[in-house]
């Protein structure tokens, strides 16, 4: 540890991880989130370095070691066997003489390419950025690289940091590696601050980059990855995608992109920030698993500040308008549900409330109607209103809002409602909304289907009550305390 950030810092703040989570009343304050991630104290905003490696999803993350409020840029890390309980472990990487550790990624380098395997497992790599003007040497950004040789429980930076040394003359950052199998070579997307672009960049051992292209248009964090189009493994597309969740398709041949069509929204809600997507997915599962920074939401007298949103799986479907990114949550949700009800094929009438004395804290719900004759129909989740106007065809939550075409005269939606979120998928993902909101009182929200100006029609209703991610983790959270942290 350098004289910017002391020796006490870390064991104190394992002191203080530790005590927090040994305490049985962790995670069960009112503002705390139930099935999203949040730490156990203190500030997060990105998520960094999502990387699957031999059971385990890895999640980094920003963090503000010793505050409630942005600052201080470290990796906090936590741990997951299903991408739904997390295991909050120590900091993963503190600020060091180059600056603070702002956004990146993390891969696993099974073919050793950069040298930094000494035992049995393979080696996990994080790409990250030096703020360096946050460092004492008040350097420009650039952009360095830590290891772990024992599963992501102790890193260790780079000694000949940086890899990438300052580009734009800006604060160029949030470097996004992957191993491209067109190339057999490391790619990495980089955000290019002066000119606002995302850079490309190509190494074969992740030491020595070279620069191959750019885009122009983007800002911060960027993602770069291919899905198949529709059920067609043959017929891909890259997508590029920037920190406000705004995407190009189009092709990647290992060195630059080349977008087709114009540039789409990734989310219509008003907390959807910074998105990363997984690394090393085994193949045999294949996914492509986006998490994102809920930016801006509030947790009154709460330990921790800030949450990210529930994991979500992208594909991409052809539409008339043409070939979108859609997400929607991934399947394991399912291992949340306590209980289900269920409502079917019912006239939905002004002034009658078919969820009336349903009471459920956390939920999933998913619905179909159609609207016929009315002129606005939705939800109501305590002081939050979901609405759906038929004419303009926009649906509204909180300060957000979207489009949604019917299918077939149906109204298709999916709602996850947690302590301080709701997240909102329209047409099976073609749309999304990830919001945040405070309940204006204790317990469960009153939960109100409405209809207005004339009768709709409820094809079906789902609610599926979910349970704490929290509680039957518990026990877990202690044998992470021992491991030490560099
Ligand atoms: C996005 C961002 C990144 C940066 C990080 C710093 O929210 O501004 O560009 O690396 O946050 O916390």
């Amino acid at each position: 540890m350098n004289a910017k950030n002391p020796r006490w810092h870390v064991d104190e703040y394992q002191r203080q991880l530790s005590e927090m989570l040994n305490d049985p009343s962790c995670y069960s304050e009112t503002h705390r989130p139930r099935f999203h991630f949040t730490p156990a104290f203190n500030w997060c905003n990105d998520p960094n370095g999502l990387v699957y490696y031999d059971g385990e999803y890895h999640l980094f993350f920003q963090h503000n070691p010793t505050g409630c409020e942005w600052g201080n840029n470290s990796w906090g890390h936590a741990v997951s066997h299903d991408l739904l309980h997390w295991r909050q472990l120590p900091v993963a990487l503190w600020p060091d003489e180059h600056g603070t550790i702002w956004s990146g990624s993390a891969i696993v380098d099974s073919n050793n390419t950069a040298g930094f395997r000494t035992g049995d497992e393979y080696p996990l790599i994080a790409a990250y950025t030096s703020a360096g003007k946050y460092g004492k040497l008040g350097q420009s950004f650039s952009q360095g690289l830590a290891f772990s040789n024992d599963r992501g429980r102790t890193w260790t930076k780079y000694a000949k940091n940086p890899i990438l040394p300052n580009q734009s003359g800006g604060d160029d950052r949030d470097p996004k590696i992957f191993w491209c199998k067109l190339t057999d070579e490391w790619v990495m997307a980089l955000y290019l601050d002066h000119g606002k672009r995302f850079g490309f960049f190509t190494s074969p051992d992740l030491m020595t980059w070279r620069y191959t292209g750019e885009v122009p248009g983007f800002y911060e964090c960027p993602d770069l990855f291919e899905l198949p189009v529709d059920v067609y493994p043959e017929d891909t597309r890259w997508v590029l995608m920037d920190a406000s969740g705004e995407y190009l398709l189009g092709s990647f041949d290992g060195r630059t992109f080349t977008s087709e069509g114009e540039k789409q929204r990734g989310d219509y809600g008003t907390n959807f920030y910074a998105p990363h997507t997984y690394n090393n997915i085994p193949e045999n599962d294949g996914r492509r698993i986006q998490i994102a920074w809920m930016d801006g939401g509030k947790y009154l007298g709460m330990p921790f500040n800030q949450q990210l949103s529930f994991p979500c799986e992208l594909t991409l479907r052809t539409f008339p308008e043409g070939i979108r990114l859609c997400r929607l949550p991934i399947k394991e949700i399912e291992h949340l549900i306590i209980n289900t009800d269920s409502v079917q094929n019912r006239d939905l009438i002004p002034g009658r409330n078919p969820l009336d004395g349903l009471n459920h804290d956390l939920f999933d719900l998913q619905l179909v109607l159609e609207p016929l004759h009315s002129r606005e129909l939705g939800l109501r989740i305590g002081n939050l209103t979901l609405q759906y106007d038929v004419h303009e065809k926009v649906l509204v939550c909180g300060q957000g809002s979207a489009t949604i075409e019917l299918e077939a005269g149906k109204l298709n939606l999916r709602v996850l409602v947690d302590r301080t979120s709701v997240e909102v998928f329209g047409n099976h993902g073609q749309v999304s909304l990830t919001s945040c909101y405070l309940r204006d009182r204790f317990g469960p929200p009153n939960l109100e289907l409405y209809v207005q100006g004339g009768n709709a029609y409820l094809n079906t209703l789902v609610v599926n009550e979910l349970k704490s991610i929290w509680k039957s983790d518990l026990p877990n959270y202690r044998d992470s305390m021992n491991q030490t942290n560099n």
